[in-house]
């Protein structure tokens, strides 16, 4: 069995590099104490340096929340793939609803770092989401859409490398997670849609992570029951407490 994903966003958060400090040691103190679950700092990019290159560490990987889809140039106040993958990071978080509804990122956008990601040999967690969630599948056509778009142009041999991240945008940073049910069922369709796309075979082994108020006490239900593959966290990727807990309720799954 492959090994669960948790996935820390930490957003724009925190706002010193010793609490940075703070919190990546809490994920190498919990790393040695779990064996089914691979964590993944994603800080802000001015803390990736801290989390990236500690020697020899093996346990957590690291990713950033975005990158620019250029390789180099006059781009200024972007980040290129390479110079994430140079400081050690595996992982890129691309297209999250907070950058594609508060700083205009469209899914064309999203497709072309997608595809420059996966040229530089970083893995993309490609996030979707719809806004609202109605009873009448509404929602399952603007994901529909919204995947095709997003992977739009990206080659197979590249697509058997990504991860979907889907993250509800009602459900990030709200009082309660999705239900389980509802997740695998969202979970099963985007399968079935990346397997239009791609195939069945390439389908079949797509890691689909579930986020969306997430915490200790939510997870082991939504793995178990909604069948996802791990998790992208906000809030509790920060609270240290919050984050311990939670790494040790996955593995226990
Ligand atoms: P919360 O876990 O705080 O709801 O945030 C989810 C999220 O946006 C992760 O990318």
């Amino acid at each position: 069995m492959s090994k669960k994903l948790l996935v820390g966003n930490w957003k724009m958060n925190p706002q010193t590099s010793d609490d940075a400090k703070r919190i990546f040691a809490s994920y190498k103190k919990i790393s040695v104490k779990i064996s089914k679950t691979v964590l993944i700092a994603c800080p802000p990019f001015v803390y990736l340096p801290l989390v990236s290159l500690t020697k020899g560490q093996k346990k957590v990987l690291s990713g950033a929340q975005d990158m620019f889809f250029e390789s180099e140039g006059a781009y200024t106040g972007e980040i290129s793939p390479r110079m994430l993958k140079n400081l050690g990071a595996s992982h890129v978080i691309i297209g999250h609803s907070e950058r594609r509804n508060k700083m205009g990122e469209t899914d064309e956008i999203v497709s072309k770092k997608t595809i420059a990601a996966s040229v530089a040999g970083l893995i993309p967690i490609i996030c979707v989401g719809e806004a609202t969630h109605d009873n009448d599948g509404a929602y399952l056509e603007f994901l529909r859409n919204q995947i095709k778009a997003s992977l739009s142009g990206l080659p197979i041999a590249a697509a058997k490398k990504i991860i979907i991240a889907y993250e509800p945008i009602w459900a990030i940073g709200a009082a309660e997670a999705m239900k389980p049910e509802d997740i695998r069922e969202t979970a099963l369709f985007i399968k079935k849609v990346f397997a239009d796309i791609f195939g069945q075979e390439v389908a079949l082994n797509l890691p689909v992570l579930y986020g969306g108020s997430v915490n200790w006490r939510n997870a082991a239900d939504i793995l178990s029951i909604g069948q996802v593959d791990g998790f992208l966290v906000g809030r509790e990727s920060v609270n240290v407490p919050g984050f311990i807990e939670l790494a040790k309720a996955m593995d226990q799954v």
